[in-house]
This record gives C-alpha cells, sequence and structure tokens, in this order.
C-alpha cells in the first residue's frame, strides 16, 4: 500500500484524507485474512520538493502541485513494482494514476509486456488543457496516459511511458464533456458506458476484457475511481452522477477480475472521507478491494493463475 494524499486536483477538497479513511476501514487487515502480506509505504508527501523550471500551462489548476506528485509517485511506484508486489495505491484525487500507471506501463514495458488499463469511472477523464471546461487536473488523467499532449513538463525526468489507446478500457462512463468526447472519437478510446453495462451486462463486457488482455500477453492495472459506483452505495465522492454501478455489479467486476489472475496494481481514488457518511463508501470500497483480491462467499476452488 502505498498513499497519496492529494486533492488539488478535484474542485472539491477533501480526498487527501482517503488513504487515511481506507486504513480505518480495515484494508490490510482485510489483505492479511486473504494471506496476503501486507507492507505499508505510508503516504509521500511532496512539501520541500523544489519547483521545476518549465511554464505552467494554461487551464491546468494546481499545475504545480501535481507535477510534484506525479514525478514523485511515478518514482516511487516504479520502485515498489521493481520488489515484486502488487502496488494498491491509496488516493488522493485521480491525477494520483498519472503517477501510478505511468509508472506501471514503464515497469511491464522493461518487462517486454503491455499494460492494460481498466478505468472504472463515472467520468472518461480524457480532457487535455485544450479541452476542458473545469481546469480540473483529475478530468485530464487518462488522457495524459495515453500520451496526450499539453502536459509535457509533468514528468521532467521520470521516463513517460505513454499507453496506447487500445490498452486502455473505460467502464461504467456517464459523463463525458463535449470536447472530450470529439478527442475521444478521433482516438477510438474503448468505452463501456452505463448504456452497454445495462444491455450486455457486468459479465459479459468484463470477460470480453479479459480475453483482450490475455490474447496480448498482458497485465491488467485497475484504476477505481469511488464515483464509478451509484452514489446510493458510495455518497463519499465529490463528482457524483447518478446511475452509476451497483453494488453487486461492482463485487462482480471485482470477482472475475481476481479469477483472471491478470491484475498486477490498483488505485483507489477520489474517496472523499470529508463527504462520507459514517465510513460507508470507504468500507464499501475495501469490501470491494477484498473481492479484488479472492474474498469469495462461497468456496469455490481458486483458479490457478489468481494473485497470490
Ligand atoms: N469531465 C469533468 C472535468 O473535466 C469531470 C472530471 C471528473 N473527474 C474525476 N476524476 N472525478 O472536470
Ligand atoms: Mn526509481
Ligand atoms: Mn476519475
Ligand atoms: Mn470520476
Amino acid at each position: 500500500m502505498l498513499g497519496a494524499p492529494i486533492d488539488m486536483g478535484a474542485s472539491q477538497r477533501g480526498t487527501l484524507m482517503g488513504p487515511a479513511a481506507l486504513r480505518t476501514a480495515g484494508l490490510a487487515t482485510l489483505l492479511e485474512s486473504l494471506d496476503f502480506e501486507v507492507v505499508d509505504h505510508g503516504d509521500l508527501w511532496v512539501a520541500g520538493i523544489p519547483d521545476p523550471s518549465d511554464e505552467p500551462p494554461q487551464n491546468a489548476n494546481h499545475y504545480r502541485e501535481i507535477q510534484r506528485w506525479t514525478r514523485l509517485l511515478s518514482h516511487r511506484a516504479h520502485d515498489v513494482a521493481k520488489s515484486g508486489a502488487v502496488p494498491i495505491f491509496l488516493g488522493g484525487d485521480h491525477t494520483l494514476s498519472m503517477g501510478s500507471v505511468n509508472a506501471m506501463a514503464r515497469h511491464w514495458q522493461e518487462r517486454g509486456r503491455k499494460l492494460f488499463v481498466l478505468w472504472l469511472d463515472a467520468h472518461a477523464d480524457y480532457n487535455t488543457p485544450a479541452t476542458t471546461i473545469t481546469a480540473n487536473m483529475h478530468g485530464m488523467s487518462a488522457a495524459f496516459l495515453c500520451g496526450e499532449p499539453g502536459l509535457d513538463g509533468l514528468l521532467g525526468k521520470e521516463p513517460r511511458a505513454s499507453i496506447d489507446p487500445g490498452q486502455l478500457e473505460l467502464f461504467g462512463t456517464r459523463s463525458i464533456d463535449k470536447l472530450e468526447k470529439e478527442l475521444m472519437r478521433t482516438r477510438r478510446i474503448r468505452v463501456a458506458d452505463m448504456r452497454q453495462i445495462d444491455e450486455f451486462g457486468v459479465a459479459v463486457l468484463i470477460r470480453r476484457l479479459i480475453e483482450r488482455v490475455k490474447e496480448s500477453d498482458g497485465v491488467l492495472h485497475v484504476s477505481f475511481d469511488v464515483d464509478f459506483l451509484d452514489p446510493s452505495v458510495a455518497p463519499g465522492v465529490g463528482t457524483t452522477v447518478p446511475g452509476g454501478a451497483t453494488y453487486r455489479e461492482a463485487h462482480l467486476i471485482m470477482e472475475l477480475l481476481h479469477d483472471s489472475g491478470l491484475v498486477r496494481s490498483v488505485d483507489i481514488v477520489e474517496l472523499n472521507p470529508f463527504l462520507d457518511e459514517r465510513g460507508r463508501t470507504a468500507r464499501t470500497a475495501v469490501e470491494l478491494i477484498g473481492s479484488l483480491f479472492g474474498q469469495q462467499i462461497a468456496d469455490r476452488p481458486t483458479p490457478s493463475n489468481a494473485i497470490s
């Protein structure tokens, strides 16, 4: 576990309390009960890191802070991955992924394997400084990771390891801005939106993704934005959008992902304990991570390729 208490990428303050809430909700204990050896690397902090000398772009709020976070996270995440661990990145807002996913993409590139990214999120996060309405950088992380221009100084000397748009799968999407949608169309971004979920069900769509990853001998990173869930199950987020994934759909997704044995890293982002109701959202997020790591209702034979 590596915490990144960052909340400058969102318009609502408070996600910096996310890592603490996830710990309080018992994440480590749950993983230990599933026989994992848990190492908590604590929270990163960026105060005291000097400002880089590039010119901050227009329409990217708090660029400087996020730049410091992205560089530090990318560096530390890469080191944690090298140790052979399955990193769980505790956010923090979704700008966290600009560092964590960049590092994981680089890590797997070095090992000759492709990283696929499952973006569980109400939003596409495919804005750039040129398309954004809000200038909030958490709405730009998926685009940045696919190599979109506009935030090119973010990583500095940290190597940038962009993924091909074909390696990204947005899932649970129900809010996309106009220019963002146009950009996504030209890049052929894969979107399993709520309409597709309603028509086909999550199992069909997740299995299709799993097949695609297996076909190219890839591995999977799960970037779990808590607003993927319906606000009735997960009120503790600043950017709720109605019509989200149900509690049961979300658990099924995590169970199928577990059984695939493909998941090598996870982000849990956008949890805002300041907006939560008596820890409900934090607890739900932790339970879902439990399913992702093998928690089951009835005992079934553990697939031989599952993460251990
Ligand atoms: N599309 C909107 C924006 O660019 C919302 C992004 C919300 N992102 C998130 N990570 N919750 O500001
Ligand atoms: Mn390093
Ligand atoms: Mn997001
Ligand atoms: Mn979101």
